[in-house]
């Protein structure tokens, strides 16, 4: 089949490619001329694993083309689908002006140059009514050919774009068509079994399901880290705990990882969005609000926690890992770089080190941290290691070979990497998340965290 994507960002690119792969003609619309470039030259502006090889390999063999714009032949395609972003507005909806233009665009260019039907799809996460209102924006457009609207959440996850895009859970069609259906089997055929079913739903039930499933596993984050919290104080262990409840079928293992609050693209502004949609239909969804709230306060209690583990006010902090997850290069709401903020308002100095997200990192702060290749070169002079993205490489560090190189032995495990039993024996203070904080020194902790609240 013949597609056209528009946007060549995470999800379109990944896209774009793993359907040529699979043997469609794809092309991918990338309007901002760097990033076009860029793929034209066969190099990808963000680090995805898996991506580059097949990305060159589909480019070269003629499967993938790469635009900066959308072009008249491009309308003897079956599909266009629409992957652009749609951030977060300051109100806290989706911000899908860059939909509604791309949409616009399309539209004008088929008046003049549709010979035939096409479907056009979201494949952006959009908010409910949105595959309604292109609907109407169609209408308006008074085509000869017909378009049919459809909605096609995707739900592979940085990191491990590449495999999820070919191991879907589910595609979802929201259509009231069963011809667009069909069609969308035909695209997805190889990729939909009895266990990874291709399912056929209404517009608003597709663009209400991509919400639904970014906010419950957002809280599930927010509900294990706010348990993490509790284990500091009661002595419980959040790992143990955390499994289990995972034991329980009902509950199911995945995203119960405490952590420093979740970051990226998505959960932030997901949650909003769906906050937001429930506002307006007049529903006060507490339990999305309560995610979003806990998620906000958890980096105010891991700089508590830091602040509270250095008996003496630190000077020079070492952050490890910038990136919002693993695998990624990609620092958007993430976790660590609220601690900076934090950190940098406090002016402590920030050395950090992260293994693909140094330059998006740089890209944020310029001159104001200090970047290193090397953990170890980070952790120079520092007072406090904090580990804020569980790498692979993090999983194995010399804790002895750190320590050496610090000013002050004080480490923070916020993503519990790290036993208190080998963290003492390398001679470090630490705070694990939901596993409390020990000294190594003689010299007592302050204990009373309202007081440092105060004091921070
Ligand atoms: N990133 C993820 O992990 C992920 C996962 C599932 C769903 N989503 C959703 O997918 C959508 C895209 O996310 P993303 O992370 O790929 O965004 P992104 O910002 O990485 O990429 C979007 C791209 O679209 C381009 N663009 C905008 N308007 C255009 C136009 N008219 N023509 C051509 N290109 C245009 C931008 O230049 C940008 O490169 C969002 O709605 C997001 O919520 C993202």
């Amino acid at each position: 089949m013949k597609i056209i994507i528009i946007g060549g960002g995470y999800v379109g690119l990944v896209s774009a490619v793993c359907f040529a792969n699979m043997g469609h003609q794809v092309t991918c619309v990338e309007q901002n001329e760097s990033k076009c470039m860029a793929l034209q030259k066969q190099h990808i502006p963000f680090y995805e694993p898996e991506l580059l090889e097949r990305f060159v390999d589909v480019h070269t063999n003629g499967n993938l083309h790469i635009q900066s714009a959308i072009s008249p032949e491009n309308f003897e395609s079956d599909v266009i689908m629409l992957a652009v972003g749609t951030p977060m507005a300051p109100s806290g909806e989706a911000d899908c002006s860059d939909l509604f233009n791309a949409v616009t665009s399309i539209l004008t260019l088929a008046k003049q140059h549709a010979t035939r039907p096409f479907i056009l799809s979201t494949k952006s996460t959009v908010p409910v009514g949105t595959g309604r209102h292109i609907m109407s924006m169609v209408a308006s457009a008074n085509l000869e050919r017909p378009v049919h609207v459809a909605s096609n959440p995707e739900f592979l996850r940085e990191g491990s774009a590449v495999h999820d895009f070919f191991h879907p859970d589910r595609i979802i069609i929201g259509t009231e068509d069963v011809a667009v259906f069909r069609t969308f089997q035909q695209l997805y055929k190889g990729l939909h079994t009895e266990s990874r079913p291709i399912v056929h739903a209404t517009l608003e039930t597709a663009e209400l399901s991509k919400y639904a499933a970014n906010t419950f596993l957002a809280t599930k984050i927010s509900f294990i880290n706010e348990l993490a919290l509790l284990c500091d104080k009661v002595g419980a262990d959040i790992k143990q705990t955390a499994k289990l409840m995972g034991m329980d079928g009902r509950i199911g293992k995945y995203f119960l990882n405490p952590s420093p609050g979740y970051g990226g693209s998505c959960f932030p502004k997901d949650t909003h969005a769906l906050q937001f949609i429930g506002a307006s239909n007049g529903i006060n969804l507490k339990v999305v609000s309560g995610a979003i709230h806990a998620n906000n306060h958890q980096i105010d209690h891991c700089f508590l926690q830091l602040m509270a583990l250095c008996l003496v006010p630190p000077t020079t902090v070492t952050i490890l890992g910038t990136a919002f997850k693993p695998n990624t290069d990609d620092v958007r709401e993430s976790a660590a770089l609220k601690l900076i903020d934090r950190l940098l308002a406090a002016n402590i100095r920030v050395q950090f080190s992260d293994p693909k997200a140094i330059q998006t990192t740089k890209a944020v702060y310029g001159d104001r941290i200090h970047a290193h290749e090397s953990p170890y070169d980070a952790a120079k002079n520092s007072d406090a290691i904090v580990l804020a993205t569980e790498w692979n490489d993090y999983r194995h560090l010399d804790l002895t070979r750190l320590h050496a190189k610090m000013k002050s032995p004080n480490f923070v495990d916020l993503r519990l990497i790290y036993s208190h039993e080998e963290l003492s024996i390398a001679g470090f203070n630490a705070y694990i998340l939901g596993k409390g904080m020990h000294h190594n020194t003689t010299i007592s902790p302050p204990t009373d965290i309202e007081t440092i609240q105060q004091s921070a």
